[in-house]
């Protein structure tokens, strides 16, 4: 297994979320278009935070890339207060899906691989690194970042591990105040969506919600999109992300949002089927 760094050429496929860069396959099914789609707006975000010290590593087999590890310096994260650490804002590695298929067949080692190169990079350049308990769906990865030295904290309500590598202050979380009033307009479907670049799972919704909103724009149909990238959106909106229709959060899942379920909620909300 080869560790390589982000650059021009590995961007697109970390924004891919460790499924490679899917833009060199040859055909791509309806999601794969969906996903390159989302992906593209995930690397626009990327190069704007890069220069601004977000890093990331990536393990490859081969010329396929089959995990990855992003991270940046944590005065960039809209939700924690914090200086001289660096964040973890996603990771992957070769896993079983929770609902069953596989993502890949597990590659014992290439998790701690990943997360030592980071160290590798910002031991010297910061004073530890935090994370959340886990990410998306795996919840709960404790005991992984247990072994490679981090250990649980708590400071005013915000819990996360941390790898210290000398003392530092612990950091708190910023709580952003719902600011933003959902409004009922007689006879029309109102859709919020408040979306940001960070996890390409947003702009997965973002796009398949554009279209299916596109299909029934003959119908009283009204999509309002907030990007919430910056911390000035989400002061003036207080929302941190979702998509709800009249104000209502109607999916069955909190994850990236399919066309099918777009499109059945929608139509029965509407009366048009
Ligand atoms: C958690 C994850 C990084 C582990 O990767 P991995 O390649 O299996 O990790 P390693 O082989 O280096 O594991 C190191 C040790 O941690 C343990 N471990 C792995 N996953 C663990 C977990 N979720 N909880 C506790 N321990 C775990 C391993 O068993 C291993 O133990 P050992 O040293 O006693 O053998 C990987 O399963 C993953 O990426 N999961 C999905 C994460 C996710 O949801 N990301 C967002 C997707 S959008």
């Amino acid at each position: 297994m080869e560790i390589k760094s982000l650059n021009k050429n590995t961007m697109i496929a970390e924004a891919c979320c460790g499924e490679g860069d899917i833009s060199k396959k040859s055909e791509l099914t309806e999601q794969e278009h969906t996903q390159l789609r989302a992906a593209k707006i995930k690397v626009e975000w990327l190069k704007k935070m890069i220069p601004k010290g977000l890093s990331a590593k990536f393990a490859y087999e081969g010329e396929e890339e089959v995990g990855f590890i992003e991270y940046m310096p944590i005065e960039l994260s809209n939700f924690h207060k914090g200086k001289g650490l660096y964040i973890i804002n996603c990771m992957v590695a070769p896993h079983t899906l929770p609902w069953g298929g596989p993502h890949r067949e597990r590659i014992p080692g290439c998790g701690s691989t990943l997360v030592q190169a980071m160290i590798k990079d910002v031991q010297g350049k910061c004073k530890g690194i935090v994370t959340p308990f886990g990410f998306a769906y795996t919840e709960d990865m404790k005991g992984f970042f247990a072994k490679l030295g981090f250990e649980e904290f708590e400071n005013d309500g915000l819990t996360m591990l941390i790898r210290k590598f000398e003392d530092v202050k612990l950091p708190s979380p910023i709580h952003y105040k719902q600011k933003y009033q959902f409004r009922q307009v007689s006879g029309k479907v109102i859709v919020d969506i408040f979306w940001s670049s960070k996890c390409p799972a947003d702009p997965y919704t973002l796009v398949n919600l554009q279209e299916v909103c596109n299909e029934l724009s003959n119908n009283n149909l009204i999509l309002n999109e907030f990007c919430v990238d910056e911390r000035e959106a989400l002061e003036k909106y207080g929302i941190a992300g979702g998509t709800y229709v009249n104000g209502k959060f109607p999916w069955s899942t909190y994850g990236p949002l399919e066309k099918e379920e777009i499109r059945e909620t929608l139509e029965k909300i509407l009366g048009v089927k």
